[in-house]
């Protein structure tokens, strides 16, 4: 198989093809979802909240995203991964933010790396990829930054904030990055900024046209029953399925129905 790398992407937004990419924290679930023809795969800090069940993306250490990325790598054979840097592994000064890129693209295997922000991170983004590491951006809504926020609305709906993005998107074509993601950002604003770089837009909640789009997977295969933002569309109810067959084997169990003359040795 052809493998998915950062230069197909850019073309891929050069002949006008949309980009596909979801999240995956483990094995099992990664190979699923490459076999499926997925582009890109994000180890998304987002684990801090569907993997390990905290209410923020804050507290997720870089080594238990390693160890996520680690599981997904082992999953794969075409996709492209990436792995977020978590909060508090890059902000500080770039010499830390390169010594945790290296550490991700040597413990893991993975493709290349995602951090949030604009000029206030554009040191950090500069020194990793002159490691030679690619670097994905994302701006708009930026959850490490939630208690600066203090809500998970729309970003970037008054003008200054729409001019700082549009200003932060060229920085980080300019620094290097080969794609960004743009979150819970109007759709109007994306299609401006998509317009007007040479890189892709990956949007979440940033409409139409966007050059590709992300998903959480526990959101769209419906496992999260409370999390129903307008953008997610949702292609699975797992919830509604995984409950009823863990109903159904607890019936089997105790009915004595399970197992039966042939389910054992
Ligand atoms: O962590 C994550 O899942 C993400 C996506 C929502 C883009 O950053
Ligand atoms: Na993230």
């Amino acid at each position: 198989v052809k493998k998915v790398t950062t230069n197909t992407l850019l073309k891929m937004k050069a002949n006008g093809e949309k980009i596909s990419m979801l999240t995956a924290y483990d094995f099992s679930f990664a190979g699923i979802i490459d076999s499926a023809g997925i582009d890109v795969l994000l180890v998304g800090d987002s684990a801090s909240n569907v993997m390990a069940g905290h209410e923020t993306t804050l507290p997720i250490t870089l080594d238990q995203m390693i160890y996520h990325a680690q599981s997904v790598i082992r999953g794969v054979s075409r996709c492209l991964v990436v792995v977020d840097l978590p909060f508090g592994s890059y902000q500080s000064n770039s010499q830390i933010a390169l010594a945790s890129a290296i550490r991700i693209m040597k413990e893991t295997g993975a493709h290349a790396v995602k951090l949030e922000g604009g000029e206030e991170v554009l040191s950090s983004i500069k020194s990793i990829v002159s490691a030679g590491v690619p670097v994905m951006g994302h701006l708009g809504l930026t959850p490490q930054s939630i208690y600066k926020f203090g809500t998970y609305n729309v970003r970037a709906k008054e003008q200054e904030e729409a001019d700082k993005l549009r200003r932060d998107a060229l920085l980080l074509q300019e620094a290097g990055c080969f794609g960004i993601v743009l979150e819970k950002i109007p759709a109007t604003l994306a299609r401006e900024v998509s317009e007007s770089l040479d890189i892709p837009t990956i949007g979440i909640g940033a409409g139409k046209y966007c050059d590709g789009q992300v998903l959480v997977m526990h959101d769209m295969l419906g496992i999260n029953t409370e999390f129903k933002p307008r953008f997610l569309r949702q292609y699975l109810n797992l919830h509604e399925q995984v409950t009823s067959a863990v109903a159904k084997y607890i019936a089997d169990v105790k009915s004595n129905d399970f197992p039966n003359d042939q389910e054992q040795y």
